[in-house]
C-alpha cells in the first residue's frame, strides 16, 4: 500500500493524497469553484493531487472515503466495480446507478450516469474502496500527523456531527487509534456554539469564529444558556441536549445548516445583548470541553492530546486547555472541519495496512497548487498590467510594510485548511492600533470586532508570548505579555490574546525573511496576516484571482512571486 486518496464527498469537500504515509497534495473544492464550503463532488482537486504527484488515478492502492456510508455521488463519478465494495453498499451503488431515475421524471432528478464531457474516474485492479468511519477519519488527521508514535496519547473528536457521533474518545499507541467512547447529537457542543451563531445572525457551520470574536467583549452570564447544550461530568455525558428541527439547505452549492433552537437563543441574545451572549457561549463551550477532556487525560494516563474536528476551530479552548498546564503535546490538526477528513481517512488507510510504518509530524501546510514567475509573468503580461520584477521581494516588502502600505502575498503553494499561513496572504505593519480598522474597513469589509492575528519569527515567539511553544499553523491563541502589548496593538484581541503564527527559516524562508526584514526597520519581529480573500470568497488559489482581489480592495501593493504590482494612487480612507 503505497498511494491513498482520500476523498470528502459533502460539506467542506476536498481531496487529498497520501504517498508513503506523508500527506503531498491536500486541497478543497472550494479553491478551485470558488463556492466556500462548496459541497459539489471534488472532481477538481482530484484533478490535482494525480496531477502534482504526476499520477493517473489507475494508479491508485486506495481511496480512501471518510464515512461508513457510500455517498450515493461516489460511484456516479468514480467507476468502482461492483465486487470493490462491502456488501452492503454494493446493493446501494447499483441501486443508485440502475433505479433513481425510475422513480423521477426524466431529466429532473439527479443524474446516475455522467455526460459525455464529464470521464468517470477509472480505478486499477490493485485499488482498494475503503469506507472510514467520520470520527475516525478526523482522528486520524490528528493522531497520524502529530509525530507521537511511540507515546501513549488521548485523542478526542468533536464536531456538530457525523456518522452519527458528535464526540468520540480515542486511544493512540504504537501508531493504532482505539475507541474508547462515543457519544451521538445530544451529546453535540458543535451544534449548540452553531446554534448560537445562528442565533447573532450568522452561518452555523461557518462563522462560528465571529462569536469567538465576539466574546471578549461580554461579560458571561452563567446559567443564561441552560438548556441548550450538553453536560459533561468527569468526562461523561451527564445530561444530554435534544436537538430538533435540524437541517441543511444548499445555497450556491454548499450546504447550510439550521436548527430550531436558534430562534429562543435568538431572543436570549436580545436580552443580554450580543456581547454578553457571545461570551456566555464561549464560556458554556469552554467548560464543558474541559468537563468532557481533563478527565481522559488522567484515564488514559498521558500529558499528550490530539484534537480534531470543527469544535477545534475554537482557539480560545485551545488555548486554555494547554493553560491547565496538564499537556506536554498539544496538537490539533491544523485543517480540523470537513475539509480535513480527506486526510485523515487517506491516513487512516495506509497505516490500516502498514502497520508497522512511523509517521512524522506534519510539517507545512503547504499543500496546494504553485505558479512559477513565468506562469506570473504571463498572467500579467496578458492583461497589460505595469509590474516590476524585484531581485529580493523578503526586502522590498518589508519596505512597504514598514511604510504602512496594505500587501497582497502570493507566494509559492496555496495552504491547505483555513488560514492563510504566509504564501496566499494579506499583510501589513502590527504596529499602530489603527491599522486593524483599516483593513477591517478597506479590504476584508467586515465588522470593526474582528481581530487580526500576526505572524511572527519563531525564534523572537517568546518575546512577545506568555508559556509559547512552536505553533505554525495558528490553531491556538497565547496570552501576549504586558509589556509587549503596545508594541504590536493590531493583532493584540481585546482580551489580551493573539493567535499567533510562528514562522520557521527551513519551512518559508521567504516569508521568515519578510518578518526578518520588518524587525530590522522596525524593531518588531511580527506582522499582521490575514487570509488574502474577498469577503465571503475562498482564500485565493491562482494568481488571476489575487489580481481580481487586489483590484476590488484597498490593497496597496501585491507581490505575486517575484513580481511587484502598485496602485497608482492610495485608496481614499
Ligand atoms: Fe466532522
Amino acid at each position: 500500500m503505497k498511494a491513498v486518496l482520500g476523498i470528502q464527498v459533502g460539506h467542506d469537500a476536498a481531496a487529498a493524497l497520501v504517498i508513503d504515509g506523508r500527506v503531498v497534495a491536500d486541497v478543497a473544492e472550494e479553491r478551485f469553484t470558488r463556492v466556500k464550503n462548496d459541497s459539489s463532488f471534488p472532481l477538481h482537486s482530484i484533478e490535482f493531487c494525480l496531477k502534482f504527484a504526476g499520477m493517473k488515478s489507475v494508479d491508485l492502492d486506495a481511496i480512501a472515503l471518510p464515512s461508513r456510508y457510500l455517498n450515493p455521488e461516489v460511484p456516479v463519478f468514480i467507476d468502482i466495480p461492483n465486487d470493490r465494495l462491502p456488501a452492503e453498499d454494493r446493493t446501494l451503488a447499483s441501486r443508485v446507478k440502475q433505479s433513481v431515475l425510475n422513480y423521477v421524471a426524466p431529466g429532473r432528478g439527479p443524474a446516475t450516469t455522467l455526460p459525455l464531457y464529464q470521464k468517470p474516474i477509472a480505478l486499477g485492479p490493485q485499488c482498494l474502496v475503503e469506507l472510514v468511519d467520520h470520527h475516525r477519519s478526523h482522528a486520524a488527521s490528528a493522531y497520524y500527523t502529530s509525530g507521537l508514535n511511540d507515546e501513549r496519547t488521548l485523542v478526542v473528536t468533536m464536531d456538530g456531527i457525523g456518522d452519527g457521533v458528535a464526540v468520540a474518545i480515542w486511544k493512540g499507541e504504537n501508531n493504532r487509534l482505539e475507541l474508547l467512547k462515543s457519544w451521538g447529537a445530544e451529546s453535540s457542543l458543535g451544534w449548540f456554539y452553531s446554534n448560537a451563531t445562528e442565533a447573532l445572525g450568522w452561518r452555523h457551520g461557518s462563522d462560528e469564529w465571529k462569536t469567538m470574536g465576539l466574546a471578549p467583549y461580554g461579560t458571561p452570564k452563567a446559567g443564561a444558556l441552560d438548556g441548550f447544550h450538553p453536560m459533561f461530568e468527569g468526562g461523561e455525558l451527564k445530561q444530554g441536549h435534544k436537538y430538533t428541527g435540524g437541517g441543511a439547505w444548499l445555497d450556491h452549492s454548499a450546504y447550510h445548516y439550521h436548527f430550531d433552537d436558534a430562534r429562543p437563543l435568538a431572543d436570549i441574545a436580545a436580552r443580554l445583548g450580543r456581547e454578553d451572549f457571545s461570551a456566555e457561549t464561549q464560556r458554556v463551550f469552554e467548560f464543558q470541553a474541559h468537563e468532557l477532556i481533563l478527565p481522559w487525560l488522567e484515564r488514559v494516563g498521558t500529558r499528550h492530546f490530539c484534537g480534531a474536528g470543527g469544535a477545534f476551530l475554537n482557539v480560545k479552548a485551545n488555548q486554555n486547555l494547554w493553560y491547565t498546564g496538564k499537556l506536554d503535546t498539544q496538537w490539533v490538526y491544523p485543517n480540523p472541519g470537513d475539509a480535513g477528513l480527506a486526510v485523515g481517512a487517506a491516513l487512516s488507510v495506509y497505516f490500516k495496512y502498514n502497520p508497522r510504518a512511523r509517521h512524522e509530524q506534519l510539517r507545512d501546510l503547504y499543500l496546494g497548487p504553485s505558479y512559477s514567475d513565468d506562469d506570473i509573468r504571463r498572467v500579467l503580461d496578458e492583461r497589460g498590467l505595469a509590474y516590476e520584477h524585484v531581485e529580493d521581494p523578503a526586502r522590498t516588502a518589508a519596505a512597504d510594510l514598514a511604510q504602512d502600505r496594505i500587501l497582497g502575498w502570493f507566494q509559492g503553494r496555496m495552504e491547505s485548511g483555513p488560514r492563510a499561513l504566509g504564501n496566499r496572504s494579506i499583510l501589513m505593519s502590527p504596529v499602530k492600533a489603527e491599522n486593524k480598522d483599516i483593513i477591517n474597513r478597506c479590504v476584508k469589509y467586515r465588522e470593526a470586532f474582528r481581530p487580526f492575528c500576526p505572524s511572527m519569527l519563531g525564534e523572537r515567539a517568546g518575546d512577545y508570548l506568555v508559556s509559547s511553544r512552536e505553533e505554525r499553523f495558528m490553531i491556538t491563541s497565547f496570552a501576549v505579555r504586558p509589556e509587549r502589548k503596545a508594541a504590536i496593538p493590531a493583532v493584540v484581541h481585546v482580551d489580551g490574546t493573539a493567535r499567533p503564527q510562528t514562522v520557521r527559516k527551513d519551512i518559508n524562508p521567504r516569508y521568515h525573511d519578510l518578518i526578518r526584514n520588518f524587525g530590522e526597520l522596525t524593531g518588531e519581529y511580527a506582522i499582521l496576516n490575514t487570509s488574502f480573500n474577498v469577503k465571503g470568497e475562498p482564500i485565493v488559489c491562482q494568481p488571476r484571482e489575487a489580481l481580481k482581489c487586489f483590484f476590488d480592495t484597498g490593497l496597496d501593493v501585491l507581490y505575486l512571486g517575484s513580481y511587484r504590482l502598485q496602485k497608482p494612487k492610495r485608496p481614499q480612507v
